[in-house]
């Protein structure tokens, strides 16, 4: 990526991102401040990898800021979240705007204040017709919940009569999925050191290449982002298939007739 070594090796870029940004507590608590302090640095490396998608042509970028499971967290940290959360959607949507990007949140937002709801659809409704980049952020979301919501969709159309239990299978699901409407996630990152999911987009994951690194995400700039896509453009994803055909899919290999 850096000095355009991506596109000199014509190695597709993915299309789609997805970032579980952790340890933010933990780069505060190196520092003696309070884990709050950690969230309010990693709304600066949330700016960072937005402009990074943005210059690169990644045409979708999912951020989780919020677990189905942080509610759990103490208040008083929840409490700072929720008006970090309200603050960045008031001072980022201009410039947003500004650059054609799309911001829409994934997750219950139902589970929200009724003021953080209405500032959301507003920042969703001010940007809905942009298309350079579409920035997807998970709030009180989780994967499970996500897969239960798209089953009661089903659930609710075979009551109204309009599905045949038979017709549920993996598409009808996927497409009652949080993003179904675009690429599926190419690349997934988790900054902080953990090598887990933590409850993200468990069903949209299914083939997504895994990038882990040490780097605390306020800590988490272009260099990191360049350093996961470097990572992602060497990699062979094969999707079941044997490298031989992937080569020859992409028409660099000799056709291997059996
Ligand atoms: C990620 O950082 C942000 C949220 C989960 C909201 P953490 O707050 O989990 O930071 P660590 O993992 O405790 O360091
Ligand atoms: C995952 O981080 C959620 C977000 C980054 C928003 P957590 O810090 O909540 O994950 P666990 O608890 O370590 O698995
Ligand atoms: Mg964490």
């Amino acid at each position: 990526m850096t000095g355009n070594e991506s596109e000199q090796l014509a190695l597709p870029l993915p299309r789609h991102v997805a970032i579980i940004m952790d340890g933010n507590g933990r780069w505060a608590e190196r520092q003696g401040k309070r884990r709050t302090a950690g969230h309010r640095a990693g709304a600066e490396s949330v700016r960072r990898a937005i402009t990074f998608a943005r210059r690169n042509g990644i045409e979708a970028l999912t951020l989780f800021a919020f677990s189905s499971e942080n509610w759990q967290r103490p208040a008083q940290e929840v409490n700072v979240l929720m008006e970090l959360f309200m603050t960045v959607l008031r001072r980022e949507v201009p410039e947003l705007a500004a650059n054609d990007i799309r911001l829409r949140v994934i997750g219950d937002v139902s589970g929200f204040s009724t003021r953080l709801q209405r500032r959301i659809r507003e920042a969703e409704r001010a940007t809905e017709n942009n298309t350079a980049l579409t920035l997807n952020i998970a709030a009180n979301y989780g994967g499970r919940w996500d897969i239960a919501q798209a089953a009661q969709k089903l659930g609710k159309e075979v009551a109204a009569g309009r599905l045949q239990p038979e017709k549920i299978n993996e598409s009808a699901l996927a497409q009652h999925m949080c993003l179904a409407d675009g690429p599926e996630p190419d690349l997934l990152i988790r900054t902080g050191g953990d090598i887990r999911i933590s409850n993200f987009l468990l069903w949209q994951l299914a083939y997504a290449e895994l990038y882990f690194t040490d780097v605390l995400w306020p800590d988490f700039d272009e260099m990191t982002f360049a350093a996961a896509v470097d990572s992602y453009v060497r990699r062979e994803r094969r999707f079941g298939l044997t490298s031989a055909q992937i080569q020859q899919l992409a028409g660099s290999g000799p056709l291997q007739e059996e």
